[in-house]
């Protein structure tokens, strides 16, 4: 079983998943570093080289890859989860975490534009509250949502690491 963690980018995907990754035994894979290997390039380059449809499309191709794979915690780009088949394809893994935070926690941990073209703008938190706006309906597909503002990222691992243990007790699959 996968568990993947969805969410805004800062809220927190990558640090906690890969404590979770190491507390459960799991291998830690990021979908922006799969395709930045596969393709040869930066996020960014394939934004401005490229542009954003044809990277959508390669998200969709490495979650295709992933649906072969097991064992894993698999952090999402934060756009990812937006395309409902693949966030179906995510739930047909295993558990799906949506990590939030409030949009000046995510504002101050993103400090890598390198690898965040879309806040690469004048009013960066603006942006996050828009993106946040449109994709909430869809990070709200999640099993279990974890607000992660003023947390630790092994406090955030310890809330999912709860609710898995809560689901294999109840003999329920998310
Ligand atoms: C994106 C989030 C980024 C990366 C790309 C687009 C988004 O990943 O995939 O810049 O659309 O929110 P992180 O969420 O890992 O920062």
């Amino acid at each position: 079983m996968n568990v993947s963690l969805i969410g805004m980018m800062g809220s927190g995907k990558t640090t906690a998943g890969r404590l979770l990754a190491d507390k459960t035994g799991r291998r830690f894979v990021d979908t922006d570093h799969m395709i930045e290997e596969e393709k040869k390039m930066s996020i960014a380059d394939i934004f401005s080289r490229l542009g954003e449809p044809e990277f959508r499309g390669f998200e969709k191709e490495a979650v295709k890859k992933l649906l072969k794979t097991d064992n894993l915690v698999i952090s999402t780009g934060g756009g990812l989860p937006i395309d409902v088949e693949n966030m179906d394809n995510l739930k047909k893994m295993g558990p799906v975490i949506w990590l939030l935070a409030s949009p000046r926690a995510t504002l101050r941990r993103v400090s890598k534009t390198e690898k965040r073209p879309l806040l690469d703008v004048e009013k960066p938190l603006e942006m996050i509250k828009l993106l946040l706006e449109r994709r909430e309906r869809c990070y709200g597909r999640a099993d279990f949502k974890i607000d992660t503002t003023g947390k630790s990222p092994a406090r955030t691992a310890d809330e999912i690491m709860k609710f898995l243990e809560e689901c294999s007790h109840d003999g329920h699959k998310p």
